[in-house]
């Protein structure tokens, strides 16, 4: 295809492969807000650049899937297993992952190489080597290059060393934390040096965008500017972008027959009884035993609910291999089991809790249906959940429960019933107002919501930050 592209950095494709048997795979659409977020965007000629799931030994069957995936326009980046532990379940999910969602880094009392940062931030930066590589080896110029999240932080600078013109911009799709925590991380200066590499630099909201900039200027004492961080009289434009979400690809799945019968099924099955539900990947930033509480003390304070409503929590098995998670799961099946014990009866189970992925339409149906979403994040760089069921309650106008320390916040804080996560006496008294509201009430807060996220889609954020990164790029030249 002739022209410039929008060439995608990301450390996980759209699709991710995961071994069947022997040399072979399967390929399952991946989780999360980023590849959720791009996916609704169109009107780029757009090519991905990322980390396919497995690591193949060159040969047949690592052919056969780079092909599989040039055919989805994906350029597959291969890491091997060391790496993958060291940079992906270590380094990003382990250390970055954590302190970005102020979580304070762990220590380990066994000296363990894969525990150990040092081995982690080395593989760390030769990922992003290896990133950058394959990147080199079909950019054109003229290229746009956008590199996505805290997996590739080393990027911009490794980029640009290559060629200067590149086109290059970075968002985060996490919360950058304040200054205040960011300062613990060992290889602070690094990171922060080679984003600011970047022509342009994204985050979801105001707040991160400062919290950035403050970081730039006490570790590394630059000098913020309305606009950005200057070093030595080159600017780094940093701005907010907040993301959004595709609400016409919901809509259209809405009507679709198979998603109606799956309704009409779910309807009948619950009928009688009131529908909460929880969509996370199983992640300690999600606050899912907070909300598993909550609804506890509800059902305790409320024993005349305990038959008329349930929780369907979605728990999406997320970074496996990494023990911070492995824990969260025995944590939340145990106060899954104890809730389920007690309140339950032989007729009724209070928490549905399934540990699996949903497809696109069971996702969508189960939206539909559902009387009150729960999303009590801890913290949360936006959270696209809360907007895709409010892109799916047209009809119901059911009632959104929002951490306020979700990015989210910020957009559908009018419309949404906010809460403290920590607070679970609050939060029991938040489950019974949305189950209690008015429709009046509902219906007027399902609009605001509903207003804002059909506003901010998907796709306006990506124009408006390949836009402001072709117009920062322009006007760099003119003052060189
Ligand atoms: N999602 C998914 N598969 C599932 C359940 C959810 O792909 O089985 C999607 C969901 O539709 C949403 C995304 O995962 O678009 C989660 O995005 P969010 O911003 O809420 O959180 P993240 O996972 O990025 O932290
Ligand atoms: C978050 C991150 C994404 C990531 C997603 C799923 O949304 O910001 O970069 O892709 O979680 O996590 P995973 O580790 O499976 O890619």
């Amino acid at each position: 295809e002739e022209g410039p592209r929008l060439i995608v950095v990301a450390n996980r494709l759209p699709v991710s492969a995961g071994y069947a048997s022997e040399g072979k795979w399967t390929l399952q659409l991946s989780a999360g807000g980023l590849v959720s977020a791009l996916g609704g965007v169109q009107g780029f000629n757009t090519m991905w650049v990322g980390w396919p799931g497995i690591f193949l030994p060159a040969g047949r069957e690592r052919d056969a899937l780079t092909q599989t995936l040039a055919a989805k326009s994906c350029v597959p980046v291969f890491l091997d297993a060391k790496t993958v532990d060291l940079y992906y379940n270590g380094f990003c999910n382990s250390v970055l992952w954590s302190l970005f969602h102020y979580v304070p880094l762990q220590t380990d009392s066994r000296l363990s190489e894969t525990r150990t940062l040092q081995f982690q931030w080395a593989a760390y930066q030769e990922a992003n080597r290896r990133f950058a590589d394959v990147l080199m080896r079909h950019y054109r110029v003229g290229d746009v290059v956008w590199v996505q999240d805290y997996h590739l932080m080393m990027l911009p600078a490794l980029l640009k060393a290559k060629s200067v013109d590149m086109k290059v911009g970075w968002f985060l799709h996490t919360p950058f934390p304040s200054s205040e925590i960011y300062r613990a991380l060992p290889v602070r200066e690094e990171l922060l040096r080679a984003v600011l590499k970047a022509d342009l630099i994204g985050f979801h909201t105001y707040d991160y965008a400062r919290h950035f900039v403050s970081a730039c200027t006490r570790i590394l004492g630059l000098e913020g500017t309305p606009d950005g961080v200057e070093d030595n009289g080159v600017l780094t434009r940093v701005a907010a972008f907040p993301i959004g979400m595709d609400p016409s690809s919901f809509a259209t799945a809405l009507k679709r027959s198979d998603v109606r019968n799956n309704i009409a099924q779910l309807k009948k099955r619950f009928a009688g009884r009131k529908v909460m539900l929880g969509v996370d990947r199983l992640d300690m930033i999600k606050g899912i035993p907070q909300k598993l509480l909550a609804f506890e003390k509800f059902l305790d304070e409320h024993p005349e609910w305990c038959d008329k409503v349930l929780l369907v929590q979605i728990a999406v098995p997320s970074r496996v291999e990494v023990p911070e998670y492995q824990q969260l799961r025995s944590m939340t099946h145990e106060i899954v089991g104890r809730i389920n014990g007690h309140y339950g009866s032989l007729t009724h189970v209070p928490i549905h809790h399934l540990d699996r992925h949903m497809t696109f339409h069971e996702l969508c149906a189960l939206y539909a249906i559902t009387d009150v979403a729960l999303v009590t994040s801890l913290r949360d760089g936006m959270n696209l959940v809360s907007y895709e069921y409010v892109a799916c309650q047209a009809a119901n106008a059911g009632v959104l429960v929002l951490s306020e320390f979700a990015g989210a916040a910020q957009s559908l804080g009018a419309g949404a019933i906010l809460v403290n996560p920590w607070n679970i006496n609050d939060m029991a008294a938040a489950i019974r107002n949305a189950l209690t509201m008015s429709e009046t009430e509902r219906r007027q807060r399902h609009r605001q919501n509903y207003m804002h996220i059909t506003a901010h889609t998907s796709q306006v954020w990506a124009d408006t930050f390949i836009s402001e990164l072709n117009d920062t790029h322009v006007e760099a030249e003119l003052r060189t």
